[in-house]
């Protein structure tokens, strides 16, 4: 009788662990659904685009919180320039438990260390704005990429010019020499924008009738500063022949201003690319010509809904087509001054 109750007892507890066994995991999976874990790397914190493209994604991963209750816990590492430290935060962001993440590779030649690390891991990666090699991406079907096309850029970045000049000739070909004479100034050489940006937008303004002859061109590294400094000696070396700069962003453009600026101004045309903040400014106080602008809010809300649907294990988001269900080009536009001024 006595060893009835006690086995009754003991299949009771049993009951009761399972039960609390069963509820804790319910818990637990509860608590995983309501919120994700994004690890971001940044190639180089101080680049001014990517610090405003940092700004919009976090600024989107709260409105997602909002409207879909979950919550996103954002891990922002800045790589420093360095793919030995990018590495090394993949390696913390995968032993931390992140369910996806945001690179922004250093090496865009190199990122198959981190996708091994990736892989192994079974996280998704959403590679953003340095692209990697076709045969990297092509390794797994949870990478993605969101960026711009390069090509698109740089025959708006174009086309603007083609188009002032149509209209105006002596818009563009300041002295009214029959020839518009330019300087060049070009991102980092193992970017796939730079070159692809170069070629086209000179080839844009051949083929669209504008005069162009380079006078000269330097690789100024999408820095300001260093962009300062050529065009500091260009305008030494070439002194009244530069009537257009055309540069491979915004901040570059800001450089080449800059020297301008400190050699007592010039009404010569600048043209950049990015849209920033700085460089939206520059362009409304007239001292910029013209940028090509993504859509940055497209490009952050892409980034952090492809990531958080790779981390909850949903279908892709709608309504953001992905070429071969991997690549996402974000959509740009010209901006340019209504009136320019001389
Ligand atoms: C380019 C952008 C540059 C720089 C670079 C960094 O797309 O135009 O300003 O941010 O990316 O990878």
């Amino acid at each position: 009788m006595q060893g009835k109750r006690v086995w009754q007892c003991g299949a009771l507890v049993l009951g009761v662990l399972c039960l609390l066994m069963v509820s804790c995991r319910d818990e637990e999976t509860q608590e995983r659904m309501a919120s994700i874990r994004i690890g971001i790397s940044l190639y180089q914190g101080e680049d001014t685009f990517i610090n405003n493209l940092c700004s919009l994604l976090e600024e989107k991963a709260k409105e997602f919180e909002q409207e879909r209750g979950i919550k996103v816990i954002l891990d922002i590492q800045d790589a420093k320039g360095s793919q030995n430290i990018q590495n090394d935060q993949v390696e913390r962001f995968i032993s931390l438990g992140c369910d996806v993440l945001c690179i922004n590779p250093v090496d865009r030649m190199d990122a198959s260390v981190m996708i091994d690390r990736a892989m192994t891991a079974g996280v998704p990666v959403v590679f953003f704005n340095r692209q990697p090699v076709e045969e990297d991406m092509n390794r797994w079907d949870r990478l993605y990429y969101v960026g711009v096309d390069a090509k698109e850029t740089a025959i708006l970045q174009g086309q603007m010019v083609v188009d002032l000049y149509r209209e105006e000739p002596r818009a563009v070909d300041l002295n009214g020499d029959g020839v518009v004479s330019y300087v060049l100034l070009e991102g980092e050489t193992s970017h796939q924008d730079s070159l692809i940006r170069t070629e086209w937008s000179v080839r844009t303004l051949k083929n669209g009738g504008v005069p162009i002859e380079k006078i000269t061109g330097g690789i100024a590294n999408w820095e300001r500063s260093q962009a300062s400094a050529l065009m500091e000696e260009w305008l030494t070396d070439y002194p009244d022949m530069i009537e257009l700069v055309v540069s491979n962003n915004d901040d570059m453009a800001l450089g080449a201003i800059d020297a301008m600026e400190r050699a007592g101004g010039h009404g010569m045309n600048v043209i950049g690319i990015d849209g920033t903040t700085p460089g939206l400014e520059a362009l409304e106080k007239g001292k910029l010509l013209g940028t090509v602008s993504a859509n940055k809010e497209l490009y952050a809300s892409v980034i952090v809904e492809l990531a958080a649907s790779c981390a909850l294990g949903e279908g892709l988001p709608e309504g953001y087509p992905l070429e071969e269900g991997t690549y996402y080009w974000t959509p740009q536009e010209i901006l340019i001054q209504t009136i320019k001024e001389n």
